[in-house]
């Protein structure tokens, strides 16, 4: 199997990273990228998906513009076969019955939770578990799923601006911040293994007429409970509320497509109003994500320094420190 592309550290190999919205794999193969991999994703009948490099070992040809038959995956070019163990079954050229060891292209590891079909490219356990999401199966929430939001920057600048409570007043007013109340309230975050938790109730707008996606009922100063978990390296599992019943789950994964690019998924559970139309919330995120899309496309470098020498760091700052020391400790960046 290849080895760690240069601008990726090999760790990052060892962890799950979604590829495609589950939805996006139909009955034909479907090409993505990963850490600078070409990996094609398909399905057998099963329903299962799988996941190999996109290469056909015989000319180079792109698997992912062929077709699926009898539970392999069929090259274009010379429809050689090949299955979902990564073995070419069928060389239709060949008047020989045995075919050559060397005739297969290496399969990864592919499971689908949560709506999303994920990849891990090493051989090797990977480094951690998806994150667990009760919520998300249970009947009590319904969940939607936004985007995808493919950005010309690298998977880390997405996650950190997911997180980055600053900009809310300055990016997103009225729907998430509001330019009155710009301090970021104190907060602490806590590293255990992979994951940074912290919580914080902050200033938020009021439910905008134009979109309203949140519960809160306060129209003066209204404050917003959050509750986060950010998994390393790129998955952030948010809980949200307003000091009632009703609550919010975000649930955003960053797929690093390449050094500078990267594709969001953002997927919402929430426990009331069943009966809006999913297009209300992938509206809402899609002018939000707009919004973030032009300023973090703009930041430079295009990944996040992990050197804390590198850039300011102020008090309310703590979340982009403490990520950056994760992310060094484990070995991610
Ligand atoms: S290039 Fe794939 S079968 Fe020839
Ligand atoms: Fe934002």
């Amino acid at each position: 199997m290849a080895s760690a592309t240069p601008e990726f550290p090999a760790r990052l190999r060892r962890c799950w990273h979604p590829v495609a919205y589950a939805h996006e794999v139909t009955d034909r193969p479907v090409a993505v990228s990963l850490l600078s991999e070409a990996v094609v994703v398909w399905r057998t009948a099963d329903g299962r998906a799988h996941a190999m490099r996109d290469l056909c070992i015989h000319r180079g040809t792109a698997l992912s513009l062929g077709w699926v038959a009898d539970d392999c995956l069929v090259c274009p070019y010379h429809a050689w076969r090949y299955d979902a163990t990564g073995a070419c079954v069928r060389i239709p050229q060949s008047a020989l019955t045995t075919i050559p060891a060397r005739a297969r292209t290496p399969v990864y590891q592919c499971q689908e939770r949560y709506g999303l079909v994920w990849v891990c490219l090493s051989d090797d356990a990977p480094a951690y578990p998806l994150p667990e999401i009760p919520e998300f199966e249970s009947t009590g929430w319904k969940v939607v799923n936004t985007g995808p939001f493919g950005w010309q920057a690298d998977a880390s600048r997405q996650v950190e601006n997911f997180t980055d409570f600053g900009h809310f007043p300055w990016v997103h007013p009225g729907l998430l911040g509001d330019p009155d109340r710009p301090v970021v309230p104190d907060h602490s975050v806590e590293i255990r293994d992979h994951v940074l938790h912290y919580t914080i109730v902050r200033p938020e707008a009021p439910n905008s007429d134009e979109f309203p996606v949140f519960a809160n009922e306060v129209t003066e100063r209204p404050e917003r409970r959050s509750r986060y978990e950010l998994h390393l390296p790129y998955t952030i599992v948010l809980r949200l509320g307003w000091g009632g019943t009703k609550g919010m789950v975000y649930f955003f994964a960053s797929q690093p497509e390449k050094a500078n690019r990267c594709r969001g998924y953002c997927i919402i559970g929430r426990n009331y109003d069943f009966d809006d139309p999913d297009s209300t919330l992938q509206e809402f995120e899609d002018v939000i994500f707009g919004q973030d899309q032009r300023i973090v496309e703009s930041q430079r470098p295009d990944q996040v320094p992990f050197d804390l020498a590198d850039e300011l760091h102020l008090r309310f700052d703590a979340v982009a420190v403490a990520y950056r020391r994760a992310i060094r400790t484990q070995q991610l960046g």
